[in-house]
């Protein structure tokens, strides 16, 4: 593996994941990997895998974990993520994706794992109000929409609501936040990477909290002491 750096992103549905990963893979100069964005690619093409996926997405359901892993494993062997390294968002979700992800890098093979911590009522407004380019996945928001018609600012697709954004879907992602991917917190702090963010407020103050907390991650730890004469 290369120099780079090697991250991934946590916290519940509406925290700011996809935000603040884009953000992080621009400032390291590295691939910002997001299982959810390839699933909804997939099923924009219309591919028999794609349509697969979006049974489940459609549902507020998981993805299954054979399939979800095959996906991150193929992707995390091109060039570019070995080189270079990756912001993993939206994998690991479950235990068996985690440990299958350690087994995949090594010891040693991960950073940082971000928790970006934000209250339900917060990500509830933030998720209802959300809509998102057909195209390419920008992210806006209805208090701060493209800037001519609801058409993306990046590249002119439509911009519209995700399927899964609808109540009875974001109820089901919820639960499944909380009894699959928040005991991964647990799983990473064993580990030694977990680093929480506090994910309410600016944006732009949020991204300066994950990159610090990012660098003291990365810090090598405090030199062994002096042997002694
Ligand atoms: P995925 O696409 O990953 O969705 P998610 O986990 O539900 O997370 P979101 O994308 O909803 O939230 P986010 O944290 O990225 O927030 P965002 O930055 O957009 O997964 C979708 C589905 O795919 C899953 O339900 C599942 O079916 C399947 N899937 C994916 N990965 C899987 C896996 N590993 N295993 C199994 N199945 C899998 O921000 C939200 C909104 O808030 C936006 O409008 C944004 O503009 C706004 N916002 C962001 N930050 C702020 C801020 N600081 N202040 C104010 N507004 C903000
Ligand atoms: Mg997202
Ligand atoms: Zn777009």
């Amino acid at each position: 593996m290369g120099s780079g750096v090697r991250l991934l992103v946590l916290g519940k549905q509406g925290a700011g994941k996809g935000t603040q990963a884009v953000r992080i893979a621009r400032h390291y100069g590295v691939p910002h990997i997001s299982t959810g964005d390839m699933f909804r690619a997939a099923a924009a093409a219309r591919t028999p895998f794609g349509l697969k996926a979006q049974e489940f997405m459609k549902r507020g359901e998981l993805v299954p974990d054979d399939v979800v892993i095959g996906v991150v494993a193929e992707r995390l062997a091109k060039d570019d993520a070995v080189d270079d390294g990756f912001v993993l968002d939206g994998f690991p979700r479950t235990r068996v994706q985690a440990e299958e992800l350690q087994r995949l890098l090594g010891p040693g093979g991960l950073d940082a794992a971000v928790d970006i911590d934000v209250p339900t009522e917060v990500v509830l407004e933030r998720i209802s109000g959300r809509r998102v380019c057909r195209t390419c996945g920008a992210t806006y928001h209805v208090s701060h929409p493209p800037k001519v018609d609801w058409l993306c600012d990046k590249d002119g697709g439509d911009v519209i609501q995700r399927e899964d954004d609808k109540p009875e879907a974001i109820e089901r992602r919820l639960e499944l936040y909380e009894r699959d991917t928040r005991p991964l917190l647990d799983y990473y702090e064993e580990l030694g990477v977990l680093v929480t963010v506090d994910g309410d407020g600016d944006p732009d103050d949020v991204f300066d909290r994950i990159l610090e907390a990012v660098e003291t991650a990365r810090e090598p730890r405090s030199p062994a002491p002096p042997a002694p004469r």
